[in-house]
């Protein structure tokens, strides 16, 4: 990789941590880190989710990290990207493991199986003005976890263990995710409309059609996700016609 951003060369673990995002934040705050550092835990005493939930794991059973990055090749309009980057790495990860069943993309960045979600994604950019200064991306995959308290995510929840019946190693599961990261943030960085077209296939919603609510107005559709684009809007089939809707401004309601 050269002099190429390499994540995964500096790693850091910890048996039990609040929370990797929080620290890598923090890290970000105080120091220059390395970019493609990665932070990773056993068990987070506070983990954060999105829409501000917590994220409950237990310890030693799941992967947990964050990756500081410094995505400088990426104007800020086009920051949707580093979710496809992440979802598609997830998506890898899980693929190498067994090709069935097929992964979902729950925008933005749930990853499901079977209607289940079976890994968070929790990314927060610094952008400042057309620039992302850097962007923490923290991953909630779950692997051995049998059990979970459902009411703590939204989706309700599955691991790799009850997907494919097999218990995993989890420090060779978390090389192999962090080889799936360094090649899709090398297709984000050299070729993002493969990586776009990658992410594409996977969408949640494309096949059958899926309830989506606006956030502001409450108002709900019943929909086709077609396809994302780089800006983060969606094309979906509604009413017999195409329309282009802002992520931001909807969500997929669930069961
Ligand atoms: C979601 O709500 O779906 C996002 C969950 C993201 C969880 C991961 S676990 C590692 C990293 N550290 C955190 O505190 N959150 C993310």
């Amino acid at each position: 990789m050269g002099n190429e951003v390499e994540i995964g060369k500096v790693s850091v673990h910890f048996f039990s941590i609040s929370s990797t995002n929080e620290f890598a934040n923090s890290l970000l705050a105080k120091s220059e880190p390395i970019a493609g550092t990665v932070i990773s835990a056993d068990y987070q005493t506070s983990g954060k989710g999105q829409y501000d939930k917590s994220w409950q794991s237990a310890p030693k059973m799941n992967l947990l990290l964050s990756v500081v990055l410094f995505p400088d090749f990426l104007r800020a309009q086009y920051n949707f990207l580093l979710n496809i980057m992440a979802a598609q790495s997830v998506i890898d990860l899980i693929e190498k493991l067994s090709p069935e069943p097929r992964c979902q993309i729950k925008w933005p960045n749930d990853i499901l199986v079977k209607g289940k979600k079976i890994a968070g994604i929790l990314i927060k950019n610094n952008i400042q003005g057309n620039a992302i200064k850097s962007s923490v991306c923290g991953f909630g995959i779950n692997v051995n976890q049998q059990t979970f308290d459902c009411d703590s995510m939204g989706v309700k929840p599955t691991s790799l263990y009850l997907t494919l019946k097999k218990e995993f190693e989890l420090p060779a599961l978390f090389s192999s995710f962090i080889y799936s990261l360094n090649e899709n943030y090398r297709l984000l960085k050299e070729d993002r409309n493969t990586l776009l077209a990658k992410a594409n296939g996977y969408l949640f919603g494309s096949k059958e059609f899926v309830v989506i609510k606006n956030i502001r107005t409450g108002q709900s559709m019943e929909v086709k996700v077609m396809e994302l684009d780089a800006h983060g809007k969606v094309r979906v089939f509604w009413n017999n016609q195409f329309r282009w809707i802002d992520i931001c401004n909807w969500k997929i309601a669930m069961g």
